[in-house]
């Protein structure tokens, strides 16, 4: 039977970190309403703590979302607790998200304390927020680096004082797949009471290995899965949802699912890329502008032939406008007498192989060679077809 993979959206959160990404309150409802209807299943709010609009951010939130769970974070600081269960108290589904960095680098460097202080204050964090509700999720920061028999025995100790769900941050994006997924399978396997929490998946993309990792991690057994609209986030940014849902679609026989409406993908991440003035890469996985356009000769003959020889997936699967073929000096005549033959021109094989010469006249002075250029190829052949 196959298995669900939690989404748990953090691009309110996480992304928002991004600099000159804030947002204000309206902007976070209509995202979070949305985020909700491409089917989130946690939508982590914000940092109620951090600031007066996040708070209120956080609050309204939870006063509108009604099947997605609201988390809000904190650190492990009784005060954040407080205020972050404050803010969700309109919450149905609450979850307060609290940890701390667990690695010798954090231990040491932020928080000048030792790995049994640490560990104490990971318990106690999470026993002050089930005071205020049921779902908890610890965050082990910076996990990734962190030694994993230590790692184990945090993880252990806060299912036992309560957690419902273990968050292992890759946090500063340092593991390589197999180390992240090696990870998860030790605390799968020498955390005794392991299979009375979820562990999830935080990574981040210093090396660009955030949804490979988060890919590696559900595979060797966690069941969530953080990440954001876009890839958006800290430095590099995190995860990007649309690319870890679409890897587990086309995976199927990973056994694992998840709930999104992949036809929302391409419109929301458009919605949010304006939201927050960040504009997505072209080349973007399952979002860029160019994620189903075919430019070199060889691929659009294959494509125009049959489309599965150069897409893996149907753009109409992730709501994306279609796939096109783009005319360039590297396009073959395939690909221009179809482009022709789209705004209404029937040509012979012979009147293309005398137009295509012009073509590339064209395409090697312009970097595309738009619909414009092509009524004017067209004109001249008619007017004049062995020179044109
Ligand atoms: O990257 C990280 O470790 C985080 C935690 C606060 C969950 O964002
Ligand atoms: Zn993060």
């Amino acid at each position: 039977m196959d298995q669900q993979v939690f989404i748990f959206d953090t691009t309110l959160r996480d992304g928002e970190q991004v600099p000159g990404c804030k947002l204000n309150t309206k902007e976070k409802l209509t995202l979070a309403l949305h985020l909700e209807a491409l089917g989130v299943d946690i939508i982590e709010a914000g940092f109620p703590i951090s600031s007066p609009g996040d708070f209120e951010s956080v609050t309204e939130i939870s006063k509108v979302v009604k099947n997605a769970t609201i988390c809000g974070l904190s650190r492990a600081v009784q005060k954040d607790i407080e205020v972050a269960a404050e803010a969700l108290k309109f919450a149905k589904r609450p979850r307060i998200h609290t940890g701390i960095g667990t690695s010798d680098y954090h231990i040491k460097a932020k928080f000048n304390a030792t790995r049994e202080e640490i560990l104490a204050r990971a318990v106690q964090s999470v026993k002050w927020a089930k005071n205020f509700v049921d779902d908890v999720e610890f965050y082990a920061e910076d996990a990734g680096r962190t030694d994993n028999d230590y790692l184990a025995r945090v993880v252990e100790a806060v299912i036992k004082a309560g957690a419902t769900v273990v968050n292992i941050p890759d946090t500063t994006g340092y593991c390589l797949p197999q180390q992240y997924g090696d990870k998860i399978a030790y605390l799968m396997n020498h955390v005794p009471n392991v299979d009375k929490a979820i562990l999830s998946c935080h990574c981040h993309n210093d090396l660009g290995l955030a949804t490979a990792n988060s890919i590696a991690g559900v595979v060797a057994g966690a069941r969530q899965i953080e990440c954001t609209i876009n890839g958006l986030g800290e430095r590099a940014g995190n995860t990007s949802l649309e690319e870890v849902v679409m890897v587990l679609k086309q995976h199927k026989h990973l056994g694992l699912y998840t709930n999104i409406n992949t036809r929302m993908l391409n419109p929301l991440s458009r919605e949010v890329a304006d939201t927050m003035r960040v504009p997505v890469q072209v080349n973007k996985a399952i979002v860029g502008a160019n994620a189903f356009s075919h430019s070199s000769g060889i691929h659009q003959d294959g494509f125009l032939k049959d489309s599965l020889t150069y897409e893996i997936i149907n753009p109409e699967e992730v709501g994306a406008e279609g796939s096109k073929i783009v005319l360039t000096a590297r396009s073959g005549r395939s690909a221009l007498a179809h482009r022709f033959q789209k705004i209404g021109y029937e040509f012979t094989r012979n009147d293309i192989d005398v137009l295509y010469e012009s073509f590339l006249q064209v395409a090697d002075r312009k970097k595309e060679v738009g619909e414009e250029d092509l009524h004017q190829l067209a004109k001249a052949y008619k007017a004049e077809p062995a020179i044109a």
